[in-house]
């Protein structure tokens, strides 16, 4: 019994809980599903902030577009407007251009103006409020100049103006202009160490006659290196001053060519990165295909979120770079917090889930085990144990059906042993009786012998017509007999061992079929012979077995009371270790309360005339000393078949072992 947990332990060698594969399984389950919503998550959490924040900076660059625009927008007004004034067209008139001299002065004071300008109608300058003592030389190179000369219409745009020039405008304005480059990691690189020129933002108007005559042109502008209002103000607008960290969380800057000529990006000691210059891969982008740049770049010492687009002059050329951007450390913070938060809510949920997978696992796990060790309990024989499982579901139902399994083979076991009980009883009876017979039998006998010898010596001697004669032919008769009873009785409990030889069962079959057929009993019974043929010969004593077939040959018969069929069958069984031989009768058949008592000795239906009850309890203990079994089955008023089962070698001596009687009833 205990074999029957043995598979679990051999399998691999190692045994493993059924509790540990489902827990490791349940894990793996969660476990690839939380990695991939972990690694998902992550990237889409990434690219939307990404996403968001390049969103935001390409705000940011028109909104500082807007502004750098707005400032080159005043500037043309103001210079428009001045031009327009009558005090510029009566200085014309009188030719005595210093009359306005004063006026300008105050115009560029009050606007914040670096230049403000006059020349005559072919650009030639008549008056200048940041240098007054230079006059006379000819602003006709200037673009913007030709341009508003050309057309005699208001123009403004931002312009590249020479070292040459500035110098001329103001010795102030072109040491303002001024730089020396600072090199800074990932700058572009560029052979040049310095640069004179300016960008300005410039506008410029034709002055007219009240004739409406061309007379001169006025005009303005401010250089925009060194001068941070204009980022200052975009940095202000678009992001409040708010600051990260220490440093500021948006930047804008101005860039003439690739050089940082106005910006609020500060260098390392905090100070303006002015002097400083674009990254490669940014410049040629913007500056050389003229197309925006949105996304990460290096900026003077941090990464940056940034937004840059060409700055073009009146001929739509590109001359310098407009910048926006946002420190990406903040960016890279919040993302990093959200991925945190995100893992984290991730592995709260990973070991929740676990938790309450355990424990339902439990669920099934408990009510296993309790099974298990209760199975185990039974193989160990205690067949009063149960399993007491109240789940309401399969496992309880599996637990009953259990339950009841065990309660089964407990019957069973009781069953048996009581059975068993019996059984010895009887075989204990038996042979206290077969003992008690044997002994009155031997005392019996000779007195016995006497009666019939001189019973029938009297016969003899009276003759036939004598009327005592039948009195003493009823004597000899009836001590006859007795006589018989007395050898049945004698051969029943005689422990005569059994001298067996090998013997065809067959033949013994057809030998007892010649002593009865002739008999007045047989006369209207149909014997029918089903032998197999090649039957091996069995180990046996031929005059015993003879005499076990004789005596169900008989009863055969005298069940079926004269009429009947009576069919006599052998084989080897399957195993081809037994030979069978198998007695069917259509008589009167057996009732299930005598089918037990049938093999007791003196156990009989016939009237005493007729039967002694030995017949079969002889055989049964010839058959027994054969190591055989007789089997019956029978139904009452169709027939009874008889079964003996004869091994083909029952010469190994085993007096333990009862010979089977198996008992059938339908
Ligand atoms: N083939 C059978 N069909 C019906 N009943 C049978 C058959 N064989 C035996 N019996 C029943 O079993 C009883 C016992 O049989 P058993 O051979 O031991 O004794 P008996 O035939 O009555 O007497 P004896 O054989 O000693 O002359 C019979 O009295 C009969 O009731
Ligand atoms: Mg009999």
């Amino acid at each position: 019994m205990k074999d029957f947990f043995r598979p679990l332990q051999r399998r691999h060698g190692i045994t493993i809980p059924i509790t540990i594969k489902v827990i490791v399984g349940m894990l793996l389950v969660i476990a690839i599903i939380s990695i991939v919503f972990m690694v998902f998550g992550v990237r889409i959490i990434s690219d939307r902030i990404v996403a968001e924040a390049q969103e935001k900076v390409r705000n940011d660059l028109n909104t500082g577009r807007e502004i750098y625009l707005s400032k080159l927008a005043h500037i043309n007004t103001v210079v428009h407007l001045t031009a327009d004034r009558f005090f510029l067209k009566d200085a014309f008139l009188s030719g005595n251009i210093e009359q306005a001299s004063a006026e300008l002065i105050r115009v560029k004071e009050e606007e914040g103006l670096d230049i403000l300008t006059l020349t005559d109608q072919n650009g030639s300058v008549l008056l200048r409020t940041s240098n007054p003592g230079v006059i006379g030389d000819n602003q006709n190179h200037d673009p913007l100049m030709e341009m508003v000369i050309q057309k005699m219409e208001p123009l403004a745009s931002t312009i590249i103006v020479s070292g040459e020039d500035l110098q001329i405008e103001s010795p102030i304005l072109a040491q303002q202009a001024y730089f020396e480059f600072i090199d800074t990691p990932h700058a572009r690189y560029r052979p040049e160490t310095e640069q004179t020129d300016g960008l300005m933002l410039k506008a410029a108007s034709p002055v007219f006659d009240f004739q409406h005559h061309l007379v001169g042109v006025l005009y303005g502008g401010i250089l925009l290196n060194r001068n941070h209002d204009i980022v200052d103000k975009i940095k202000q607008t678009v992001y409040h001053d708010v600051r990260y960290e220490g440093k500021d969380i948006g930047t804008a800057t101005i860039f003439e060519d690739d050089v940082r000529i106005s910006t609020n990006v500060p260098n390392e000691d905090g100070s303006r990165a002015i002097g400083t210059r674009i990254a490669e891969d940014v410049y040629n982008q913007v500056f050389v295909q003229g197309k925006q740049w949105i996304g990460r770049a290096y900026v003077v010492n941090d990464w940056y979120i940034t937004a840059y687009e060409p700055i073009r002059d009146i001929n739509n050329k590109a001359i310098g770079i407009l910048y926006v951007g946002v420190l990406e450390k903040k960016y890279l913070d919040i993302k990093q917090q959200t991925v945190y938060t995100f893992l984290t809510i991730t592995v709260v949920g990973v070991l929740v889930t676990l938790a309450v997978s355990y424990l339902i696992s439990l669920q099934v796990l408990i009510p296993i085990r309790k099974l298990v060790s209760t199975s185990k309990a039974l193989a160990q024989g205690n067949l009063d144990a149960r399993v007491d499982i109240k789940s309401g579901d399969e496992m309880e139902y599996l637990a009953n059906s259990f339950n009841a399994m065990a309660l089964a083979l407990k019957k069973r076991d009781e069953q048996l042993k009581e059975f068993a009980t019996k059984k010895i009883m009887e075989s204990e009876k038996l042979a206290i009786v077969g003992q008690l017979a044997a002994s009155v039998a031997h005392e019996l006998n000779n007195p016995l012998t006497g009666i019939v010898t001189y019973s029938h010596l009297m016969l003899e001697k009276i003759p036939c017509d004598d009327p005592t004669r039948a009195s003493v032919e009823k004597i000899a008769g009836q001590a006859d007999r007795c006589k018989d009873i007395i050898r049945g009785l004698l051969d029943f409990s005689r422990q005569r061992k059994p001298e067996k030889t090998p013997s065809n069962i067959n033949t013994i079959l057809r030998g007892c079929i010649s002593l009865v057929e002739n008999q007045a009993a047989f006369h209207n019974i149909q014997i029918v012979e089903n032998y197999q043929d090649n039957l091996p010969q069995v180990v046996i004593d031929p005059s015993q077995i003879e005499r076990v077939f004789l005596n169900l040959i008989i009863n055969a018969a005298e069940a079926m009371d004269g009429g009947g069929k009576l069919t006599l069958a052998t084989r080897l069984d399957s195993d081809g270790r037994v030979v069978e031989v198998e007695f069917t009768d259509t008589g009167h058949g057996i009732t299930e309360e005598n089918m037990n008592k049938l093999f007791e000795p003196f156990f009989t239906t016939k009237d005493i005339a007729h039967g002694t009850g030995l017949g079969l309890a002889i055989s049964y203990g010839i058959v027994k000393s054969h190591k055989g079994a007789i089997s019956v089955e029978s139904e009452v008023g169709k027939g009874t078949t008889f079964i003996v089962r004869l091994p083909l070698n029952g010469i190994i001596e085993d007096t333990e072992n009862e010979p089977e009687i198996e008992i059938a009833h339908h």
